[in-house]
């Protein structure tokens, strides 16, 4: 037979290294929930890891490490335990095309012509558990680790790669093999701008329930449509993180940003074992890649606190979310000047928009970078600070934005909207002064004054922008379906909205439209609930009786004027016309439920004095369904740890709507990192050699 190594062989080839590396696994436990380092099941870890695809010319660090286990069931016996082999190396081949023969495997300092002390020897030590009768016995293991770092190298050649770490471990050479494929990028940009909606935590469920509550149907037939269902192109995203199936919106974010799996509470970085959250592995994400290949601007929208997790991962590198400080430091700086020791040299260069929440990293104090003032560090660096909807409205896009209309997330649109009496009290003016923020913008307004400013700003380079809804996550977190339903309304009017804008502008067929999630949440309708036969009876199991299924579930009360409401009350309701309900409290009102919850009441009334607080501390110091709350509802009893407050995130795959050039690329079923190299293709970010 002839020795033509089929790329079928060469996988065959790359699984046999790794069924041979993977025999110093004593057990499977470190592969489970509690593992030793994510994406790392062998002692030698390479980051980028096993299976990453790169963007041709996309920047990247590169970290190694040995670990060896002081005691533990992954800890060898006699002399040399607890030593980490000092003199591991590390060798990148390229993979022949067609899957030939691999290529010599060459040494890291020669392959990336690495200068200076790069790749200089480190060491630490990190404890952990290996499962919970460990934690729940306190007993740790520990681990001391060898490791090196090479920081923003990049591979130019599009292909398939193979890198290997070589280590011993209990007198026994090992091996640790990645492979790396670095995508054929596209040649011909197709858009000239982008404009990414994340509906945080949106589902294709939640999207039925909107379109249910906010559309009139006749016999079972819509009259109108969301602005989602009308796009060209819909596809699926898997949403797993590196090392666990249900992922956060950090690490979804990075993958999305950055075409990248890593890990819970990572920005932009893989996840490393030191003790150091800013020396992690980074890489280039699309904004960076945008600014440096383009030299357009950049525009950042959300309804949560700006250094929050999408918004943050745009232009900040570390592996712990709450470092919401230094996330804004970076995102008006860079990552070279938070730490110059780890050279990154790529950023984005101060987005030219950046409306949001979060005053509190910017009012000087506690909060703020080093506690000084932010509003005026982004003055210093040539911005306009607008504080609220009226001045937002004065942006001309002469100079760069930042809008903070709050302390903390933004206001719901519900609460500004609807029960517009929630918004009193709450102390939460971005200026500081304790004053309410009362005249905060909306996630439309916020989008459309972006667009404008990003068009001026362009000078004909195009621009990028992301505008995340990120209530519709927080509301379903806090199991307050009727705002999380609110916002994702808001979300479709934005969509509907930007497209009307920028069609009048001329830049339509010019515009790549992207809305997606990050991941979902189990929730679900499942029915219709009689709140008043509810409200009436006295106990749990005859309130259930409330709940119409199937036939009883009725049809939606939600797109009918309460005519039976005295006018005023309907005002209070919310009446609001197309797009959305025209009442918010029905007496039939849908029934929903949700697939993973503390312990907590339901009523099927929409909260009036502002956004749920499911669950409190009870006497054993888990979480009990809150006592105050929906108190002629009916107890639902939890399904998650008692010291989780909140529903947590799900599994399922969820949805992508794309409409411009490129949009037809998003069809189908794909994994989140795809979307990356969709959107970096569509503008051409790619650089081959
Ligand atoms: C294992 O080693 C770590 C680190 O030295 C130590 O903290 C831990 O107590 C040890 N565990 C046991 C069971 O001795
Ligand atoms: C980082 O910021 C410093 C100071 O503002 C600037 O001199 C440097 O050019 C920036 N580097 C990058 C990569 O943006
Ligand atoms: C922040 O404060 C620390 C500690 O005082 C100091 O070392 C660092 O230089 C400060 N950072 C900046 C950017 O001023
Ligand atoms: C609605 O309420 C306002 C103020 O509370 C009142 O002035 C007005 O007359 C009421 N309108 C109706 C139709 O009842």
């Amino acid at each position: 037979m002839a020795t033509t190594i089929t790329k079928a062989n060469t996988k065959l080839l790359s699984l046999l290294l790794l069924l041979a590396t993977s025999l110093t696994l004593p057990n499977l436990v470190s592969a489970q929930t509690f593992q030793r380092l994510g994406a790392c099941p062998t002692l030698g870890c390479i980051f980028p890891p096993d299976q990453t695809d790169f963007l041709a010319g996309q920047l990247f660090d590169l970290r190694l490490e040995v670990h060896a286990p002081v005691n533990g069931t992954e800890a060898g016996t006699g002399a040399g335990v607890g030593v980490p082999d000092e003199g591991f190396s590390f060798c990148v081949a390229k993979v022949q095309e067609g899957g030939g023969k691999t290529g010599e495997c060459v040494d890291v300092g020669k392959y990336f012509k690495v200068k200076g002390d790069a790749g200089a020897l480190e060491k630490w030590s990190f404890t952990y558990y290996e499962d919970l009768f460990a934690r729940d016995a306190g007993t740790l293991t520990g681990v001391n680790v060898a490791a090196k770092a090479y920081r923003a190298l990049s591979l130019n050649d599009p292909g398939h790669y193979q890198a290997k770490l070589s280590y011993t471990s209990g007198g026994v050479k090992q091996n640790t093999v990645a492979n790396w494929i670095v995508r054929e990028p596209a040649k011909k940009r197709k858009a000239k701008n982008v404009l990414f909606f994340i509906g945080d935590g949106m589902t294709q469920p939640m999207i039925t329930a909107s379109r249910l509550i906010a559309h009139k149907s006749i016999n079972g037939k819509y009259q109108t449509l969301m602005q989602l269902d009308q796009m060209e192109a819909l596809g699926l995203q898997m949403t797993h993180s590196i090392d666990s199936f249900i992922t956060d919106s950090a690490n979804s974010a990075t993958a999305l940003y950055t075409g990248k799996k890593s890990g819970v509470n990572a920005l932009g970085v893989w996840v490393d074992s030191s003790k150091d959250v800013f020396d992690d592995p980074k890489v280039e994400t699309i904004a960076e890649l945008f600014r440096r290949r383009t030299g357009g601007p950049v525009g950042i929208v959300s309804t949560a606190y700006i250094a929050d997790a999408t918004p943050g991962a745009l232009c900040s590198h570390t592996r712990d979310r709450s470092q919401s400080a230094s996330v804004v430091f970076e995102t008006l700086y860079n990552a070279t000047s938070l730490t110059p020791k780890y050279d990154w040299p790529t950023s984005c260069k101060g987005p030219d928009v950046l409306f949001g929440g979060g005053a509190e990293q910017f009012i000087a104090g506690a909060g703020s970078y080093n506690g000084t003032d932010f509003y005026k560090a982004f003055e210093k660096e040539g911005y306009q600070v607008v504080y609220d909807n009226t001045q937002l409205k004065t942006v001309d896009g002469k100079k760069k934005a930042l809008g903070i209309f709050s302390v903390g997330n933004m206001a719901k649109w519900v609460d500004r909207n609807v029960l517009t009496e929630n918004l009193k009290g709450q102390k939460n003016s971005p200026t500081g002064d304790g004053s309410d923020a009362l005249d905060q913008p909306g996630l439309k307004d916020m989008t459309l004054k972006a667009i404008d400013v990003l068009q001026k700003r362009s000078a004909g380079k195009g621009w990028f922008m992301m505008s995340e809804a990120a209530s519709i996550d927080k509301m379903m977190h806090a199991m307050d379906y009727d705002r999380a339903l609110g916002e994702l309304l808001e979300l479709d009017d934005t969509v509907r909205a930007s497209i009307e804008h920028l069609e009048k502008i001329g830049e339509l067929d010019n515009t790549l439209i992207v809305v997606t999630a990050d991941h979902g949440h189990g929730f679900d309708v499942f029915g219709g609930a009689d709140t008043k036969y509810l409200a009436a009876q006295t106990t749990d199991r005859k309130k259930r009786g409330a709940v119409g299924t199937y036939r009883n579930s009725g049809l939606s009360g939600y797109t009918v004027a309460p005519d039976s409401l005295p006018n005023n009350q309907s005002v209070v309701y919310g009446a609001q016309g197309p797009n959305f309900p025209v009442q918010w409290s029905p007496r039939y009102a849908y029934a929903a439920g949700f697939g993973a919850s503390p312990d907590h009441r339901e009523s099927y009334t929409i909260n009036e004095k502002g956004p749920r607080t499911p669950a409190t501390k009870g006497d054993d110091g888990g979480y009990v369904a809150n006592p105050a709350e929906h108190t002629h509802g009916f107890s639902v009893s939890g399904t998650i740890p008692i010291d989780e407050s909140q529903g947590v995130h799900s599994l399922q795959d969820v949805p992508v709507y794309a409409k411009g050039p490129g949009a037809e690329t998003f069809r189908g079923v794909y994994n989140s990192v795809d979307i990356f190299f969709k959107i970096a293709d569509a503008l051409a970010l790619g650089k081959a050699n």
